[in-house]
């Protein structure tokens, strides 16, 4: 049997036997900024994806166990985005003016619902809502908004509680949530618990076809034990009845997917669904090619960018990382990125100052030292919020200061 996480050989959705296709070598957690004390004993594991041949489900073969990523200290607060705020407010507002319109006294639930981002609108509007998450810290910001939250793993048993209290769902939504559940089985067996027979299952997740495209592989760290295609997910649902029955391309997160979910049979399936896979098929999502071209990628990625930092560093100019993300932890530790080419990293999440950026050790600071002296060029570490950054950022380019990409290509731009 495939363990619900740790290591595994076996695909953690259909059991066949899998392998990596590459390695990012030792990692440490993605979202683990460390106090100074805690950088001698800092926990590091195997970040290896794999592609199951079987069901095309794109998976890490080791994922730490899940109470090392979200606990009572998880960094993660969803709320701290001006852009990430409009995007749940409108994905609530999609939901009730569509999923939900109509209903008599709907209830919905949202799973990994983080500080209350979207379901705050739930509750606005008077309706009916439990958040499932699992990190007590934020779930306690949620509750002191009177968001309903209870701090729980989801699973089927959780399911079943939740149906003894209030009833079936007529709405369960996820957001950067499914990706990061190990025992996806387990969740798609609670689902199948949940949900009414007219109900609707919507989650979004960064998006497969997005990261193949740009070679955006920071997005393959500790939290992201899967990432999604409409492909992998069809199959991976359909032992438990549902079937997908829309999908929405997002823009956030440097590309992600919106699956709509409704048990067989129950609604139409619109025609973007096959208009999807067909796609995937073209790109070579489910051929194991695709994978060792997007090796290939990674490496190049690394060189151009590690020869950038490193002619930077030989010319004595200041570069400074902007956003402490869970990705740049891949970054900075596959290609080796120190403090020595980085002097620091600006971020405004306030839990995340005078910490240690995990593995590679670069302090993060405040955003104010950012501004009180830019430097010559800036990371940029948050490239999936670029638009919302470089609106807010043109006193850094006015002062002469220059950004550095890596995605979907290594320049430098202003
Ligand atoms: P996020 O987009 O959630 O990426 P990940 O999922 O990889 O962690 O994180 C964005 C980080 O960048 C967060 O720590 C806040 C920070 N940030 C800034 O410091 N300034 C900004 O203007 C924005 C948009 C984000
Ligand atoms: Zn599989």
């Amino acid at each position: 049997m495939t363990p619900a996480n740790g290591v595994t050989r076996h695909c953690r959705v259909c059991n066949a036997e899998i392998a990596p296709f590459m390695s990012f070598g030792r990692m440490p957690i993605a979202n683990g900024f460390l106090k100074p004390e805690e950088a001698a004993t800092e926990y590091f594991f195997e970040l290896a994806p794999a592609f199951c041949d079987s069901c095309g489900m794109f998976q890490l073969m080791e994922q730490p166990r899940p109470e090392k990523m979200f606990h009572e200290q998880y960094a993660f607060y969803s709320s701290t985005s001006r852009y990430m705020q409009a995007h749940f407010e409108a994905f609530a507002h999609a939901v009730i003016n569509n999923a939900i319109a109509g209903r008599d006294d709907p209830f919905v639930v949202e799973l990994g619902s983080n500080d209350g981002i979207m379901l705050r609108h739930f509750r606005q509007c008077g309706l009916r809502h439990l958040g499932v998450e699992p990190s007590a810290n934020v779930a306690e910001v949620a509750r002191s908004q009177s968001i309903n939250t209870v701090s729980a793993f989801f699973d089927r048993k959780l399911a079943d509680d939740i149906v003894a209290e209030h009833g079936r769902a007529d709405a369960i939504l996820a957001a950067n949530v499914m990706c990061h559940i190990p025992d996806l089985p387990g969740v798609g067996a609670g689902v199948q618990r949940l949900l009414k027979p007219d109900g609707v299952f919507i989650f979004e997740d960064p998006y497969l076809g997005d990261m193949i495209a740009k070679s955006s592989y920071d997005q393959i760290y500790d939290e992201h034990v899967f990432m999604f295609s409409a492909t992998s997910v069809q199959r991976a649902f359909a032992p438990f009845e549902l079937e997908v029955v829309d999908v929405m391309p997002q823009i956030t997160h440097g590309g992600s997917m919106r699956y709509a979910l409704a048990p067989v049979g129950s609604r139409p399936v619109l025609k973007n669904v096959g208009a999807q896979l067909a796609k995937e098929a073209a790109l070579g999502l489910d051929r194991p090619e695709t994978y060792l071209r997007f090796k290939a990628n990674c490496e190049s990625s690394r060189a151009a960018l590690m020869q950038t930092l490193e002619r930077l560093r030989a010319q004595g100019k200041r570069v400074v990382g902007y956003g402490a993300t869970s990705k740049s932890t891949t970054v900075t530790n596959y290609c080796g990125i120190t403090s020595g080419h980085v002097e620091f990293i600006s971020d405004t999440t306030p839990i995340k100052q005078g910490r240690l950026s995990p593995g590679a050790h670069i302090p993060v600071r405040p955003y104010d030292e950012f501004v009180k002296k830019y430097p010559d060029y800036a990371l940029l570490f948050a490239w999936n919020h670029a638009a919302e950054i470089r609106e807010k950022e043109t006193g850094f380019i006015a002062a002469g200061g220059r950004w550095i990409v890596y995605v979907p290509e290594v320049a430098i731009v202003a």
